[in-house]
């Protein structure tokens, strides 16, 4: 294994009723100013909202409000939020919702205690911290970015057409509460869209180098085959407390670090993926279910041993009387039929990019990931969006 470092400060209170039994708690000793951040108002239809507000209106907290907060989350709401928590004087940030508020609310964190300019010295580059970010906790009501146990934070800038991400673990949340039974309300191509990120975050690990026998790749497999289980367990019973719970923890251990430890990860499809983002405002869990398999056609030959053990391991896929060619290309189409199986769009039309999108642009903007088992240029990315199309 290669060596590491390893730390994760988030404290994670997992399951039922946890928000009930600890988020009063946990908040005392932030303050009395709590910032509510969320997004476009599913917490108030499936009542999360009002639980949440009740315990904090109980623990004597001024709530202040910031709401809104869109898929793929911009620069300005960064600022807008950023804003509000300065002139409130919010002492914690509390976001309730997806990987996109946890995502903006990371950010706000930052641009809360930070008066130069946020995405040119955070996002366009990596950021020095001489300073603390306000403290955020999250309580999470879909799962799939596994934001919760981390300091990522993908931020989209519009005018400049760039979606690009950071893990800073100054930003890790202060603590995360994740009861499975919140996501129950999640409709069923958001969830599944999570489900594939999850998957797709581990991938993007575990096709990477080094290849030798390592711990990290073999709890990968048994992450990869649970998500399997556990999606198709939730598609025919949105209620599968067993399913639900998890994805909800597949999700945060696919980006809580462990699994990566000692890995170089690829993540270039998340590199296409957040520029087709930048372009085309595309759901992010879908953008990857249409680019995994088309790249994967495109690298599996640097990588056959570990795209063959894939196909074995993960689908159960029999090797006997097929070559390693055939077996890798097994686990690929295992994967697509997976994909086409749960609802997920398979092209780029199906995205809602058109022929006058300009495939080119997104291509040329894309970063090429180093980890990759193949190195990728701008013209195989737009091979693959092409072939995607
Ligand atoms: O906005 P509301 O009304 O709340 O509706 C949301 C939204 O439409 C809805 N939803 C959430 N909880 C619900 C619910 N609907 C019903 N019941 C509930 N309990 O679901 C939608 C979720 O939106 P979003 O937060 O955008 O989804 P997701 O969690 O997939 O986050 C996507 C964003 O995270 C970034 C992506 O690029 C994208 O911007 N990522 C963040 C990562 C990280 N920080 O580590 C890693 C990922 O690879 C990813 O790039
Ligand atoms: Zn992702």
């Amino acid at each position: 294994m290669n060596n590491f470092i390893f730390e994760n400060a988030t404290k994670v209170y997992f399951g039922k009723g946890c928000v009930k039994e600890y988020l009063s708690c946990l908040t005392k000793r932030y303050g009395s100013t709590v910032m509510l951040a969320y997004g476009g108002g599913s917490i108030k239809r499936n009542g999360i909202y009002d639980e949440v507000t009740a315990i904090l209106k109980e623990a004597g907290k001024k709530v202040v409000e910031f709401s809104g907060i869109m898929a793929n989350p911009t620069c300005a709401k960064v600022l807008e939020g950023a804003k509000v928590a300065k002139e409130n004087g919010v002492e914690l940030i509390l976001g309730v919702g997806g990987g996109s508020v946890m995502d903006c609310c990371k950010a706000i964190s930052i641009a809360a205690r930070y008066d130069g300019d946020v995405w040119a010295n955070f996002w366009a580059r990596t950021g020095v911290f001489d300073f603390e970010p306000l403290p955020l906790g999250v309580i999470v009501t879909v799962t799939g970015t596994g934001s919760e146990c981390n300091g990522g934070a993908v931020i989209t800038n519009e005018a400049r057409k760039v979606k690009t991400g950071r893990d800073y673990p100054a930003c890790n949340p202060r603590f995360a509460l994740l009861d499975p039974t919140y996501t129950y309300s999640v409709p069923k191509f958001q969830m599944v869209s999570g489900g594939f990120d999850i998957l797709s975050h581990i991938m993007e690990t575990y096709f990477s180098e080094p290849n030798e026998s390592n711990v990290s790749d073999d709890i990968s497999e048994a992450l990869m085959r649970n998500v399997i289980k556990s999606l198709r367990a939730a598609i025919l019973n949105p209620e599968d407390y067993t399913a639900r719970s998890n994805l909800m923890w597949d999700a945060a251990m696919a980006e809580n670090r462990i699994i990566k430890l000692g890995k170089m990860c690829d993540f270039e499809c998340h590199q296409m993926e957040h520029q087709l983002g930048a372009y085309t405002n595309c759901n992010h869990g879908a953008g990857l279910a249409v680019l995994h398999p088309v790249y994967y056609r495109h690298i599996y030959r640097e990588g056959l041993a570990k795209f063959k053990q894939f196909a074995v391991n993960v689908w159960g896929i029999s090797a006997d009387g097929k070559t390693d060619e055939e077996i890798a290309l097994a686990g690929i189409d295992a994967l697509e039929d997976f994909i086409v199986e749960i609802g997920l769009p398979v092209t780029l039309q199906d995205l809602g990019v058109t022929e006058s999108t300009d495939l080119k642009a997104i291509a040329d903007s894309c970063n090429l990931a180093p980890g990759s088992y193949k190195k990728m240029s701008h013209e195989e990315i737009l091979e693959i969006f092409k072939e995607c199309f």
